[in-house]
């Protein structure tokens, strides 16, 4: 049932670009219309909601980050993102007029599960991103919108968050339609994009290779630092909890901005730092302060992997390995950038002689608070 792979992993992270596709049918008419009937949220009630509230964990509330770039900049609704274990128990601000999304791949998840029941008794309505049909999360729920990755056996989780995302972009997108927000031309452009990402997910998988020996290479490292800006920060973070699970090595990511406030004390010589790249089209000035931290971490010794775009030639001098992904709108850039990532962690993993599919300490779903 690995299909002719050696790991559940590399099966799921090479279904992608289908997991992506499915959860994509039939949810955008041919005028680029969201067609999201099966979310049973009444647009007037969607008119009245002042606020969003994300709650997951894990790499699920990694999509949950990026979803708050995408809702805030798309439909001008604040949005807040929380760790499900946080959030239940600080007393947050809730009424009828707030939307919680819950995201979770097993919707089994207890943390995320107490979260949403906590949500739904101050009158909040919530929403399931999920990928389990019939389980625990979205029988508890309000609405649900089910991503379409297929069963996701191993541990660590991959065709599930690239479906999250996509999930959350179109939760994003329904909601400005609902509430008439103005469609400007990026948007136009986003919902055309969307239908080519499956094949930008492909065209990356099939450059893989010197991602894992590079990975092979590194598989003494005592530690690899991620950074990221904007929606490449989460992806960051992404990168380091699938290299922790997986390879059990010391992996953190950071917000590249933050560099300067402290982390940049733990770059010396040679330690592998993975550079998520921002579009150089688009807003470019996210794209140019990246470029000088690569050059701030060059400086003091780092070996910089960096993730950009086709045709960013502007960090080829600061950078020991370039791994090239397509070019894309900005906020859809974690669907491709998060790719090499997996693959980078599920090599590495292997190359330490750990089963990917059953990493040490942890379980597929996580049933208990
Ligand atoms: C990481 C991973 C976990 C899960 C988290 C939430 O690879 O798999 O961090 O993402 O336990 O699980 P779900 O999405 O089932 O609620």
């Amino acid at each position: 049932e690995k299909g002719g792979y050696d790991y559940f992993m590399l099966k799921e992270i090479a279904e992608q670009p289908r997991a992506v596709a499915d959860t994509l049918l039939g949810r955008i008419d041919a005028t680029g219309r969201l067609t999201l009937d099966e979310v049973r949220i009444p647009d007037p009630v969607l008119r009245e909601v002042q606020k969003i509230v994300i709650v997951a964990c894990g790499t699920a509330f990694h999509a949950g980050m990026i979803a708050k770039y995408a809702i805030e900049h798309w439909t001008r609704v604040p949005c807040e993102v929380e760790l499900a274990s946080e959030f239940r128990y600080r007393d947050p601000i809730l009424d009828r007029r707030t939307l919680v999304i819950a995201v979770s791949q097993s919707g089994e998840t207890m943390d995320t599960l107490m979260a949403l029941r906590h949500a739904r008794e101050q009158g909040a309505k919530v929403l399931a991103v999920c990928n389990t049909n019939g389980s625990t999360i979205p029988r508890e729920s309000d609405a649900v919108l089910y991503t379409r990755a297929g069963p996701e056996v191993a541990v660590a989780s991959t065709k599930a968050f690239l479906t999250q995302l996509v999930a959350c972009y179109l939760v994003a997108l329904w909601f400005g339609q609902a509430r008439g927000t103005q469609w400007g031309d990026e948007v136009t452009a986003v919902v055309r994009e969307l239908a080519d990402i499956s094949a930008k997910v492909e065209q990356v998988l099939a450059t893989m290779e010197p991602v894992r020996e590079l990975a092979r290479s590194l598989s003494d490292r005592g530690t690899v630092l991620f950074l990221g800006r904007h929606v490449g920060y989460p992806v960051a973070l992404e990168g380091a909890l699938k290299l922790k699970e997986l390879a059990y090595m010391h992996a953190e990511g950071f917000a590249a901005g933050e560099l300067k406030h402290g982390p940049i004390a733990l770059v010396e010589a040679g330690v592998p730092v993975v550079v998520v790249v921002p579009s150089p089209r688009g807003r470019s000035v996210l794209h140019d302060k990246m470029v000088s931290n690569i050059q701030e971490i060059r400086a003091r010794g780092a070996r910089t992997i960096v993730i950009a775009e086709d045709g960013d030639e502007a960090v080829v001098p600061y950078a020991d390995h370039v791994v090239r992904i397509p070019q894309t709108p900005v906020l859809l850039q974690p669907l491709v950038a998060t790719v090499p990532l997996q693959v980078f962690a599920c090599e590495l993993a292997t190359a330490r002689g750990n089963d990917v599919d059953q990493p040490r300490n942890l379980a597929k779903s996580v049933t208990v608070e």
